[in-house]
């Protein structure tokens, strides 16, 4: 499908088909697209956690407020910010290095950068909660969009307690609930899509308060 149909048509499914299930392929690949998303030095700073188990759904739904989608889904996805990302930093400047990112002497600056980015991060948790915050946000966008585009029907919920989530799939300290991302097959309700505000409402030029408006 074109993306701009993707994007186009994709919607925050409320009802889903309790008997249809979503297979291990079809999870596989959705996972290796959303892992596709871009995120600050490469490090992926969230991890995925499939809650598809009834007794693990049924804590799930518990912790987001009894939404029933949770356990009517084939799965839901509680995608996780890592605080600890940056204790990835070695690997990352290697693979850096090796791919020619540091140019021809790269490998003897692997160490230097390796410090530098753990750097900024590991004395710095309103950041690395911030850059978990945009690289899970990120990573959630891009499950809902190849959902999408393989058929499958998602929707993405904030209406937790993230206690309750860490307690319901055992979430170690330095990860934290983003959002859950509930994903199947759609069942039959239908929900009129809202209207998004008018680009003259969100969109501004050179500066706030200048607002776009490509027609003046
Ligand atoms: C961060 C976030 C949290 C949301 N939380 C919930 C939720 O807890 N339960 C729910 O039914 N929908 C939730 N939604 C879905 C929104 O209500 C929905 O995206 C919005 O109304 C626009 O509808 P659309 O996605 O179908 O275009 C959430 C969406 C986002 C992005």
């Amino acid at each position: 499908m074109e993306t701009k149909d993707v994007l186009r048509q994709r919607r925050s499914v409320k009802d889903f088909d309790p008997d249809r299930r979503v297979t291990d392929e079809q999870w596989t690949e959705l996972f290796e697209l959303t892992t596709l998303a871009p995120s600050a030095w490469n490090f992926q700073h969230y991890q995925l956690i499939l809650v598809q188990g009834p007794e693990a759904k049924k804590r799930l739904r518990q912790a987001a407020m009894g939404q029933e989608k949770v356990e009517q889904a084939s799965g839901t996805v509680v995608v996780c910010g890592d605080l600890h990302a940056y204790k990835r930093a070695r690997r990352v400047a290697e693979e850096f290095a090796d791919k020619g990112f540091y140019g021809p002497d790269g490998q003897e600056k692997v160490e230097k950068q390796a410090d530098m980015m753990r750097d900024a991060y590991a004395n710095n948790p309103e950041k690395a909660r911030d850059e978990a915050m945009r690289a899970a946000s990120l990573a959630a966008m891009s499950l809902m969009v190849a959902a999408e585009d393989m058929g499958l029907a998602t929707c993405p919920m904030s209406g937790f307690s993230p206690d309750q989530v860490r307690e319901a799939v055992h979430l170690p300290d330095h990860l934290f609930p983003v959002m859950l991302i509930a994903v199947g097959y759609k069942g039959n309700f239908n929900l009129s899509r809202c209207a998004r505000l008018p680009l003259e409402e969100v969109v501004h030029i050179d500066g706030y308060g200048k607002a776009f408006s490509p027609q003046s």
